[in-house]
């Protein structure tokens, strides 16, 4: 099996090495298309081939995956198009590019739209996918090649591609922005650069684990997953904790959470705010 990555950014990068380490040793090539040939130093390192030329990498190919910016999809769609073998199917990770624009582009119907994350380069990306593929066989090599970046899940309408952008696909630069905020804060209030970023790395990494890993935690989305009962563990009558969550009600981050949410979602969506 012969799979392509165009565009070798962050997220064709993290694609790379999650599906070159989930099929390597077995039958399969992988071929990057970067335009800009410092950034094939990286796939390099790793014996990942790489090419300047979008065409060598789609020729006999049986899985594309669209990796450039939504506003390259266009340009890169149609290059490719009239050369696309007819056995391929392609998978775009754009945000907000419509599966009808990306069928259209590409003249084929063996198209999947997906929404994946930068968690993919460890096997941790948790995508979203909505197609209209027909063809069974198809449909279970998109979820083979996006479960070997971690899990897939399929959905039954396309605006839930938008929704789950604004929160898995954007996710992990919101924690990690929480992250930024707690480490000055901590340094702000007297501790030492190193051991607030100690401090907060090893809280979120078990916060994480104890959420999917214990009984109140039980697996994401799962039917025990009860964020509200672990932070009462935590925010005990008159704590300090409770302190913290006091500022954050009365400054209302919930409504800003959400505002930022429905923001990504109207920018995903290719709405105006
Ligand atoms: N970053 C994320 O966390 C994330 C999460 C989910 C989905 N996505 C989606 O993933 C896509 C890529 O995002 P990214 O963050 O990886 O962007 P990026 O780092 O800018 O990567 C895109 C790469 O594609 C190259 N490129 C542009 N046009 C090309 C062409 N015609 N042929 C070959 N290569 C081309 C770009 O080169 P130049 O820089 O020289 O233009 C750049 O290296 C976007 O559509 C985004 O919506 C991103």
């Amino acid at each position: 099996m012969k799979i392509a990555i165009i565009g070798g950014g962050n997220m064709g990068e993290a694609f790379a090495k999650g599906i070159h380490r989930h099929f390597s040793g077995g039958d399969f090539e992988l071929c990057v298309a970067e335009k800009n040939v410092e950034k094939h130093l990286a796939f390099h390192s790793l014996e990942i081939v790489t090419t300047s030329r979008n065409l060598d990498a789609v020729d006999n190919a049986d899985v594309v995956i669209l990796a450039v910016k939504p506003v390259d999809m266009e340009a890169t769609c149609r290059d490719i198009s009239v050369h696309l073998p007819g056995k391929c199917v392609v998978i775009s990770i754009a945000a907000g590019v419509k599966l009808a624009a990306l069928k259209e582009w590409l003249a084929s119907d063996r198209v999947a739209r997906t929404m994946p994350n930068l968690l993919a380069s460890i096997g941790k990306s948790t995508t979203v996918l909505y197609s209209e593929i027909k063809d069974t066989e198809l449909r279970m090599l998109v979820r083979k090649i996006l479960e070997s970046i971690g899990s897939a899940h399929e959905v039954a309408s396309e605006n839930e591609i938008d929704m789950a952008t604004a929160i898995s696909g954007c996710g992990p630069a919101y924690v990690w922005y929480f992250m930024e905020k707690m480490i000055a804060a901590g340094v702000a209030i007297g501790l030492d650069a190193e051991v607030a970023k100690a401090l907060t790395l090893q809280t979120f990494e078990g916060a994480s684990t104890y959420a999917t890993g214990t009984p109140v935690g039980a697996s994401p989305g799962g039917e025990n997953f009860d964020p509200t009962s672990m932070r009462l563990k935590v925010a005990s009558k008159g704590g300090s904790t409770e302190q913290a969550i006091h500022v954050f009600d009365e400054k209302n981050v919930e409504g800003i959470i959400d505002e930022a949410i429905r923001a990504a979602y109207a920018r995903a969506a290719g709405q105006e705010r």
